[in-house]
């Protein structure tokens, strides 16, 4: 088989890994790539909005399978012009992916099925908004959440009105996130632990991987300002078998039911990011895609080939299939770029990278990164994220920390305590 990978992350670069470890895969093309991903596949350098370029691309090579990592692609139709031109792809289509595009009809879904999620009120007038802050009706903190695609920075924790107010301003005036801003949705704020659920599903059967947790704060401890992700580790304990249990029967399978009741099936990765507490599990998001860094501790997890099981949700005989994961416990470190979430420097060269991708049980999987003049240098906020898969957490801790430290470039920088909450008491 010939694979088209679509994305540039350190999720497409575990995807790109992962089929380039299938004995029925050939070949492995990624569109753009970056260096990492150039050394288990063939980068082309693409324009990824630019549909009408891959479709000619994947006829022109051969493609038979795609698959698309970043949401903005599946907002835009690319699963569906895919198979308008005859070819597999897989992912959910454009009327599917908007349980991740548009907060406003994600909470209405969860409303209209009853699936838990935090209370919520949405407006498309700002002056309304402020009338609902002054109504007392609300305890804060508060959320307040543009409605579409924001770079996962969209949403916004309002200690008290005056914060909300200004995050109105900001999301709804000054259009920070662009037209996203044009509705917004105020929401409960739930207190608890976070975890992702990441599932498989045809529409009909849902094939959940292992959980895992992600670190979206920039610094230790949970403090600063939300990232894509600062690191990730499989499994974690806040989710108990119970808890998995609950998220299937109360969560995963009625979204799906509900996806299909509104004429828009869901095939392709559904991911529920939870806020567990007191043994309930209440939905914060949808995501239509891999989690990134999740996707890089879960991939290296996975012992199942991903091509059958991707052609098993594209042709929707998923029931037929069961995932071989790896017992043993996966982390992911992200190193960033110093100053990310906010401005950063690139073309910074990598030292290290070698060393650290000989040591036992550790892949070092790339974000941004790019080649120049032989060097490996910096081309993104997340740069890197070191993953190992080790006998249990703590080691796989250790292991990762170890590669980490291999590894440099003047300003890099990342969180010294990711993994560390699944080993507290509970
Ligand atoms: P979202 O993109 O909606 O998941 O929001 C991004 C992050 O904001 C989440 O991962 C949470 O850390 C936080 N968040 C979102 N909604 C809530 C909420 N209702 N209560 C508490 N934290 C939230
Ligand atoms: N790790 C969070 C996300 O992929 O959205």
């Amino acid at each position: 088989m010939k694979i088209l990978v679509i994305g540039s992350g350190g999720r497409e670069h575990a995807l790109a890994w992962s089929f380039a470890r299938s004995p029925r895969v050939d070949r492995v093309y990624c569109a753009p790539g970056n260096a990492g991903i150039a050394t288990v596949a063939t980068t082309v350098d693409l324009d990824t909005t630019d549909h009408a370029a891959l479709i000619a691309f994947a006829r022109a090579e051969g493609i038979d399978l795609t698959v698309v990592g970043p949401e903005v692609n599946l907002s835009r139709g690319i699963v569906d012009d895919f198979f308008d031109a005859g070819l597999r792809i897989f992912g959910p289509s454009r009327p599917a992916a908007a349980l991740e595009g548009s907060k406003v009809f994600m909470k209405n879904l969860l409303a209209k099925y009853r699936i838990p999620s935090a209370a919520y009120a949405v407006f498309a007038d700002q002056a309304r908004a402020v009338s609902y802050l002054d109504s007392g009706e609300l305890n804060y903190p508060v959320v307040v959440k543009a409605d579409g695609l924001a770079a996962g920075k969209g949403v916004i924790i309002a200690a008290d009105r005056d914060q909300a107010v200004a995050a109105l301003e900001l999301i709804m005036a000054e259009k920070a996130f662009g037209e996203a801003g044009s509705q917004v949705v105020i929401e409960e704020f739930l207190a608890g632990e976070e975890a992702s659920f990441i599932a498989f599903t045809d529409g009909k059967t849902v094939l959940p991987l292992p959980s895992s947790q992600d670190h979206k704060a920039v610094y230790d401890g949970d403090q600063g300002p939300n990232t894509g992700g600062m690191g990730a580790y499989s499994p974690a304990p806040v989710l108990t078998p119970e808890l998995e249990q609950q998220v299937m029967e109360k969560i995963m399978y009625p979204t799906v039911a509900a996806m299909a009741a509104e004429g828009r099936p869901y095939r392709g990765m559904l991911y529920a990011g939870l806020m567990i507490s007191q043994g309930e599990a209440k939905v914060l998001e949808f995501n239509c895609r891999f989690g990134d860094p999740e996707a890089q501790p879960l991939l290296m997890r996975l012992r199942s080939d991903l091509t059958e099981v991707m052609d098993a949700v594209i042709d929707q005989r998923l029931a037929e299939v069961t995932l071989d994961i790896d017992p043993r416990p996966a982390v992911c470190v992200v190193m960033a770029a110093g100053g990310y979430p906010g401005a950063y420097a690139s073309g910074r060269a990598i030292k290290g990278l070698d060393e650290a991708g000989k040591l036992a049980g550790v892949e070092v999987f790339h974000a941004g990164t790019r080649r120049e003049n032989g060097d490996i240098v910096t081309a993104g906020g997340r740069v890197l994220g070191v993953t190992t898969l080790a006998d249990d957490l703590p080691a796989a801790i250790e292991q990762a920390y170890r590669a980490v430290a291999l590894i440099s470039w003047s300003d890099c920088y990342y969180r010294r305590d990711i993994g560390q909450k699944a080993l507290r008491p509970r």
